[in-house]
């Protein structure tokens, strides 16, 4: 079958990719020339382990290809998906809807065939009513339907994610968007994948409902986290106690910074935008998204208390290991790394950074902070170590060289990579998240 990706993105490249690795046909489309360019050079986009790859074996295959041109991107696809970023709106916290008209208008005007489109991006509910009516009014002849089949994956396992869903998501209105979807999914499908058929707004809200629930478990065991330092638990502990009650679930509850990426601060925005829409309140979310914003610049103050307070933190050095909202990505959207290292600089703290991946991206959003070549440069005369991002380059410090590198043996671990136990019988101060 052929299938059209509109969108070479994130989500896009790694769908198209992966579609085409099952046999299907696939044509990336892209409105940005260069990127469009960089990939018939075989140079992605974005870092995501692995998909270099299967684009390049998918390339030779003669199964993937990429094209600028819309029209001709999308002749002959039976399915043609939409997947175009949907940024938090400026100002007001919306999901900006602009790309997805833009993209339901070329298809309208150049839909050559009977075709399904499907949205892939990440859309408030009634969106897939608004591309119906974009494509309806372009005055096509052609038979279509507009189906929702949001997309779960994680940046950093996004193609075992997508090759292994734990469920399909298709929100279809008629019996034609069934046919198709059926078919561009039938390799998972054998593979026992479970495919979820429902109607196109229950799934737009799915998408959303399971990030909001998602950001919750993680918000829920960061506060956790804090209780256990006050009242002398430990969080891992708690974590694992209440996971092995299967209602409950293991998954998701580390505690950490608080949670940030492309996905969790944007889609819990967009959904209270929703909710205050439709005069629904999600009280829980409000508080969700309250208290993760908050925990970023108090991961900062900790990293001062662990400095010996405000004036004492006044011209020290700290060194940040981790600077990417979580690891194997160089995305650094709503990173923690970015309010923490803000909240030191504020307080006349000296920041030097490492990060094996986010350093370049991340260079332009703290402009105060000091790039290192490596994590034993970046320790290098500093008053406390912070591993801000749990990259398995941090995993296994030579803590010995750490405590002869640095100014004075201080390591704050938030990410709980560490046993408290190891490092403190080398001689560290040693700071963790919910561990006492
Ligand atoms: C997420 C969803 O998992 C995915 O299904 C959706 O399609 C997009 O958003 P992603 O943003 O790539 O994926 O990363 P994820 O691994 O979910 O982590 C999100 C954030 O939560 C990171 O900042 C991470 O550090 C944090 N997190 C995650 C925790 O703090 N603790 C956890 O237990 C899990």
């Amino acid at each position: 079958m052929k299938i059209a990706m509109v969108g070479s993105g994130y989500v896009g490249l790694v769908s198209g990719a992966c579609f085409a690795d099952f046999g299907h046909d696939v044509v990336c489309i892209d409105k940005d020339q260069s990127k469009i360019d960089r990939l018939h050079d075989g140079i992605m986009p974005i870092y995501e382990p692995g998909l270099d790859a299967l684009v390049d074996a998918n390339v030779k295959a003669g199964r993937l290809s990429f094209t600028t041109d819309l029209g001709e991107g999308i002749e002959g696809a039976k399915a043609i998906f939409i997947a175009v970023g949907t940024p938090s709106r400026r100002g007001d916290g919306h999901a900006d809807l602009t790309f997805v008209h833009e993209v339901a208008r070329e298809v309208g005007k150049n839909l050559a065939n009977d075709a399904v489109i499907v949205t892939k991006s990440t859309v408030p509910v009634g969106t897939g009513d608004e591309v119906e009516r974009i494509i309806a009014d372009a005055g096509t002849k052609h038979r279509f339907a507009v189906v929702s089949n949001p997309e779960f994956l994680r940046e950093g396992a996004a193609i075992g994610d997508f090759k292994r869903p734990d469920r399909i998501v298709i929100g279809t209105e008629d019996d034609f968007g069934r046919e198709i979807m059926t078919e561009v999914y039938r390799p998972l499908y054998l593979n026992e994948s479970p495919i979820l058929f429902t109607s196109r707004r229950s799934s737009e809200l799915i998408k959303y409902a399971a990030n909001a629930f998602l950001a919750t478990k993680i918000t829920f065991i960061n506060e956790m986290a804090d209780l256990c330092e006050k009242v002398g638990g430990n969080v891992q502990d708690v974590a694992r106690g209440i996971g092995m009650d299967g209602r409950i679930g293991p998954k998701f509850l580390n505690a950490g910074p608080g949670y940030g990426g492309s996905c969790f601060p944007k889609d819990t925005l967009a959904l209270l935008k929703t909710a205050e829409d439709y005069d629904s309140p999600v009280r829980i979310i409000e508080a969700v998204v309250k208290t993760n914003e908050s925990r970023k610049r108090a991961m900062g103050r900790k990293v001062i208390d662990a400095l010996g307070g405000m004036d004492a933190a006044r011209g020290k050095k700290v060194a940040l290991l981790g600077l990417t909202f979580k690891p194997n990505t160089d995305d650094m959207r709503d990173s923690p790394a970015i309010a923490i290292a803000q909240t030191l600089t504020d307080a006349g703290v000296n920041v030097v950074a490492y990060d094996p991946e986010g350093m370049e991206i991340a260079k332009p959003l703290m402009p105060e902070v000091a790039m290192a070549e490596n994590s034993y440069e970046a320790i290098e005369g500093a008053d406390a170590v912070v591993i801000v991002t749990e990259w398995d380059a941090f995993r296994a410090l030579d803590l010995d060289r750490v405590k002869e590198l640095a100014a004075a043996p201080v390591l704050v671990d938030l990410r709980n990579i560490y046993a408290p136990s190891d490092v403190r019988a080398k001689g560290f101060d040693y700071v963790s998240i919910g561990r006492v």
